[in-house]
């Protein structure tokens, strides 16, 4: 026995070492997925009649994509199953490097139906090129490539409706057809998105197009019981007030409906039944009155943004217990009631933003503002009706870099101690109170104002 162990051995240790030395003098070596199999001749035509739908490539990202290259799950964003060989992935995402304009790496021209041929693609990224469907249009073909999990249309230059045979797609976790051009908003449109109806989606989102016609858009979500993340901002929605009977959207972490014009009370949105939202983002939509006792079940929220509406009587809801909550964003409402009462009260606090400018709170800080609330980097509370002396506490929030207290009621005399502490300060505006600031020169608070200091007072 002995001696055939030590026979089968030597060869492999070998094989080992031309591994190694292969590696070391930099030899391109395929990953073993890719040597297992190589491409079907049938997928690489279609691959190759796929480029000559392309007529401009700037960057050479297609120029592995040669006739005299045989395997083509080598070709750049390919990749092969290495049980089957099939192509399983085309990733031709045109990766966005904020330094390089996209327009410099995009692929432009038309995409062939030939991606048929390619009946195991799993994923599916175009984003951000300059291809097109015919007639410009999202192409209904794709329909019919019927094992996709993902599609990333976003950032393409599509117009027209999107075509309801996305809806055959019913393996389809992830679906991103979003605008991302702002010049060229609502270009796509659907006028009823039903056909999104029972696909196994966890990741919608359909930002930018306009849905000014699907009046029957949240009963048609409310049949994607997977949907953890739903995108719908700058939608030209006009209303978040369907009344769902049963509501199955129990997986749902993050909603953004941020500028569209909802334009119905907030209490009568369906998303208050979505306990489980991490992130609710609402603002800039015309919606208007009382925030419900709902939000106080919210306990999972970490962002909660409804700043730019008519929200008015916070009082009516209980943040106490919202213990996640890192950014709160209530800018520019009607909203008023005693800050003390408003906001979580909990043991440690995570808060790092808290935004409530341009509403109409009253009343004094808390005493323990200091320490309640010790995470905050940014503290706005401009342009309410806050009075009273500014406690010295605030000058324990060693970790703020914005803080603007400008045109309440602040009164008193704002010394080197309110401010000892703020190392980290950016920001400040002061003005529009009753202030007096007192600052011996030779004890100058810690900070390095590097934007603005703005300290006038009536
Ligand atoms: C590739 O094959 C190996 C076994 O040969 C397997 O462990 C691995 O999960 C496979 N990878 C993929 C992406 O299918
Ligand atoms: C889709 O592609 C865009 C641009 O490449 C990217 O920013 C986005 O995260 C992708 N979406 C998903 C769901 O992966
Ligand atoms: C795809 O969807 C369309 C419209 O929803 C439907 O008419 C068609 O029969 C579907 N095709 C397949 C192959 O399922
Ligand atoms: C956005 O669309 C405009 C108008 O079609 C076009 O001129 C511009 O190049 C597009 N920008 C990008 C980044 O694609
Ligand atoms: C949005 O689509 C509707 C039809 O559903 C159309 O009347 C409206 O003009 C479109 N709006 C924009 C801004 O394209
Ligand atoms: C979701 O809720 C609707 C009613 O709002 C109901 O008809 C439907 O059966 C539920 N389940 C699914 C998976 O759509
Ligand atoms: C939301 O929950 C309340 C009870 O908390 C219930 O009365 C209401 O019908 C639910 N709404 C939906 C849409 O499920
Ligand atoms: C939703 O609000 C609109 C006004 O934006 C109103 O016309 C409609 O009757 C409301 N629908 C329900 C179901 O409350
Ligand atoms: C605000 O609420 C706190 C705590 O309930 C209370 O002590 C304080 O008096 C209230 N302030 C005003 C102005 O109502
Ligand atoms: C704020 O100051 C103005 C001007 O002195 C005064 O009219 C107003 O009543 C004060 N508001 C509060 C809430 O103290």
């Amino acid at each position: 026995m002995r001696p055939r162990h030590t026979r089968l051995f030597l060869p492999l240790l070998v094989a080992g070492l031309a591994a190694a030395i292969s590696s070391l003098t930099a030899q391109p070596v395929a990953p073993p997925h890719h040597r297992a199999r190589s491409c079907l001749p049938r997928e690489r035509d279609a691959l190759l009649t796929f480029k000559l739908g392309i007529t401009n490539d700037p960057a050479g990202r297609l120029a592995s994509w040669r006739e005299d290259e045989q395997d083509c799950c080598r070709w750049r964003g390919v990749r092969c199953s290495n049980r089957t060989g099939h192509v399983v992935s085309l990733h031709l995402c045109n990766a966005f490097d904020p330094e390089v304009d996209p327009e410099q790496t995009a692929l432009t021209g038309k995409i062939s139906t030939t991606l048929l041929s390619l009946h195991h693609l799993e994923r599916l990224d175009l984003s951000m090129n300059n291809l097109i469907g015919p007639a410009g249009h999202l192409p209904e073909f794709l329909g019919f490539l019927k094992n996709l999990k993902y599609l990333n249309l976003s950032g393409m230059p599509f117009s027209g409706r999107v075509p309801p045979q996305l809806g055959n797609l019913s393996k389809l976790h992830i679906l991103d057809l979003s605008i991302t051009n702002y010049s060229t908003p609502w270009n796509l449109y659907s006028t009823d998105i039903s056909w999104l109806s029972n696909l196994p989606l966890q990741y919608l989102d359909l930002s930018y197009l306009n849905l000014s016609g699907a009046v029957g858009w949240a009963h048609s979500v409310n049949t994607l019981p997977s949907l953890k993340i739903l995108r719908l901002s700058n939608c030209l929605l006009t209303s978040a007030n369907q009344s769902l009977p049963h509501f199955n959207l129990t997986n749902l972490v993050e909603l953004s409906l941020f500028s569209n014009d909802l334009h119905n009370p907030v209490a009568s949105c369906w998303f208050w039944n979505s306990t489980r939202l991490q992130h609710l983002e609402a603002s800039e939509n015309n919606i208007y009155g009382p925030i419900p006792h709902a939000l106080g079940a919210m306990t999972s929220l970490q962002v909660l943004d409804f700043s730019y509406n008519s929200l008015g009587n916070i009082m009516t809801a209980n943040m106490c217990n919202l213990c996640n909550l890192e950014i709160l964003d209530l800018t520019q409402n009607n909203l008023d009631g005693n800050i003390t009462e408003l906001l979580p009260e909990c043991h440690t606090s995570k808060l790092k933003e808290l935004h409530l400018g341009y509403n109409h709170f009253k009343g004094v800080l808390p005493n323990s503002i200091g320490r309640r609330w010790s995470s905050l980097l940014i503290l706005e509370l401009n342009a309410n009706q806050f009075a009273r002396s500014v406690l010295s506490e605030i000058g324990m929030l060693s970790n703020l870099n914005t803080m603007d207290l400008s045109s309440n009621n602040f009164t008193g005399v704002i010394t080197h101690q309110h401010l000892a502490s703020l190392k980290s300060l950016k920001t400040i505006h002061l003005s529009t109170n009753y202030l007096k600031i007192v600052i011996h020169p030779e004890r100058l608070p810690p900070f390095n104002l590097d934007e603005r200091a703005h300290f006038a007072s009536y």
